[in-house]
């Protein structure tokens, strides 16, 4: 496995809407592992990691359920769900959870995307609709005209980029299910899916909002009926994503990532990215060469798909051991990033403090007896998972990994008999380790110790 340079802190990335792009950095790294690196086969069909799986939703059932998975990933459910381990007959009294979207076609496009997908990427299996309130149902369908003078640059089909597959919508689905079989009918927390008890909120991506269709739908399939209000913030300081502008967050991070501890593995894996520009046209591009994160999504939009790693025109295919090798750096790059590097801390709670804060008040309303919901749920992307997992602290535990689809944090109010509420995580379905009794109090206090005091001063460097 992959060594890491100095494990500490936090992970968190955007899906690659991030804003980020610009981090002209260099780098080499350190150690790898031949347990990464699976040797030799060249099957374009399936990409493996020696701990993961990234080729379907479904973990093959000779590996433990929790096995992280990044096409779909472990979450809560009533199978696998144990009650609070030390205090008696707790009672569930409140909770928050946040969960990244489920899987989509790729957010990124080679310069001949056309060229690359043998297999075109087909959405006509699910109806994008999007309406005014009190208008005709109108839905889209994405065509690609074969006389488009830049068809060059899209794959054939009917998905656009970044959008949320059939496949995703099923697994949001089954993740509701999951859900209701645990707060519904095991705990009988939740009694009906109504937007009194549940607050929901998205970013402003569409993919977002049909991750919170679905979910509602496996909670309970008479949600299909009616309408249900989710709410986003503008997507100009949407703290989700999170999509404000942060630009002393950003010297941050570009500091970070010109120093040996980041640059190192971009110089050790120089023959591999030279071997992937060749194949794939993607040489000179900088946002391609500052990090992984492109060839990442690229390969495992395909692989959760189904779809073979892209061959070329030429009938030259990115091996599956370089595919292994992307995924692994790009877990090593997300534990950098937003949990090992010096300052990462600094870094995610300029660019998180936002929705830290939102947390905290939620909390706090909660234990005032204000909170009017029992539930808060919000639906993000990759890039709040890592930074919230971070600043919770779960990369102290163990290095992070790239926060998979439908990745889950979940933190639930427990009260006592003598009228104690205490907060347990729960990370991919399992409790984490340290976060499993936490006094409410002490856990609105870290919660607030990660927002930053004049947030919006200190971003602007004023
Ligand atoms: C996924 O990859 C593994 C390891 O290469 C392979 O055993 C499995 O059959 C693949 N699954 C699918 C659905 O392609
Ligand atoms: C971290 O921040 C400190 C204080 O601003 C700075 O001196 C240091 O160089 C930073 N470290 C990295 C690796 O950017
Ligand atoms: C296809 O990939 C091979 C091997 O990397 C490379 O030599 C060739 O130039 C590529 N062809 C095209 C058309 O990109
Ligand atoms: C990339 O840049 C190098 C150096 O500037 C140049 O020699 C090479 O032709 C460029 N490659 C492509 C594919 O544009
Ligand atoms: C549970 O109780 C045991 C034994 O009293 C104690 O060591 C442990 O720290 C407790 N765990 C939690 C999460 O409170």
């Amino acid at each position: 496995m992959l060594c890491f340079v100095s494990p500490q802190v936090a992970p968190a990335a955007f899906d690659a809407m991030d804003s980020y792009l610009v981090l002209l950095l260099r780098i080499p790294v350190l150690c790898y592992l031949a347990s990464f690196v699976i040797g030799g086969d060249t099957d374009p069909g399936s990409l493996s990691s020696a701990d993961g799986v990234y080729n379907s939703s479904f973990t093959p059932s000779n590996l433990p359920w929790n096995t992280y998975n990044y096409c779909n990933a472990p979450h809560v459910n009533a199978k696998h769900y144990s009650l609070p381990a030390n205090a008696s007959h707790p009672k569930l009294v409140y909770m928050n959870a946040v969960i990244r979207h489920h899987k989509r076609s790729p957010d990124n496009l080679y310069p001949e995307e056309n060229e690359l997908n043998s297999v075109p990427w087909d959405c006509s299996d699910f109806s994008q609709f999007s309406y005014g309130g009190s208008g005709s149902h109108v839905f889209h369908e994405t065509t690609s005209p074969s006389w488009h003078p830049f068809l060059s640059q899209i794959w054939t089909g009917s998905c656009d980029t970044g959008q949320l597959t059939k496949g995703g919508f099923d697994d949001a689905t089954a993740h509701g299910k999951d859900f209701w079989s645990v707060y519904g009918r095991k705990l009988g927390f939740l009694t009906s899916v109504n937007e009194k008890d549940i607050f929901i909120r998205t970013s402003t991506e569409t993919r977002t909002f049909q991750v919170a269709s679905g979910f509602l739908t496996g909670m309970d399939p008479a949600t299909t009926a009616r309408s249900f209000p989710v709410t986003t913030q503008p997507s100009p300081i949407d703290s989700i994503v999170p999509s404000y502008s942060c630009p002393a967050a950003d010297a941050i991070r570009d500091a970070y990532q010109s120093v040996p501890a980041w640059t190192d593995h971009l110089d050790a894996n120089a023959d591999l990215k030279a071997r992937l520009d060749a194949t794939l046209g993607t040489a000179n591009r900088s946002d391609w060469a500052s990090w992984y994160d492109h060839f990442f999504d690229t390969f495992t939009s395909r692989t959760c798909h189904g779809h073979p790693l892209p061959c070329n025109s030429t009938g030259a295919c990115v091996s599956e051991a370089d595919a292994a090798k992307v995924v692994a750096i790009g877990d090593w790059e997300y534990n950098y990033i937003w949990n090992a590097a010096d300052n990462a801390t600094a870094y995610n709670q300029l660019t998180f403090g936002v929705f830290i804060q939102e947390l905290a008040q939620n909390f706090k309303l909660f234990r005032s007896g204000g909170d009017p919901y029992k539930l808060r749920f919000y639906v993000g992307h990759d890039g709040s998972m890592i930074r919230l997992a971070a600043l919770l602290g779960l990369g102290k535990v163990s290095p992070l990994r790239w926060p998979a689809m439908g990745s889950e944090i979940v933190m639930e109010v427990w009260q006592t008999k003598q009228d104690e509420k205490f907060v347990r995580v729960i990370h991919e379905g399992t409790p984490v380790s340290g976060l499993e009794w936490i006094p409410l109090d002490t856990f609105i206090s870290s919660l607030e110790s990660q927002v930053p005091a004049h947030i919006f001063e200190l971003c602007n460097g004023s």
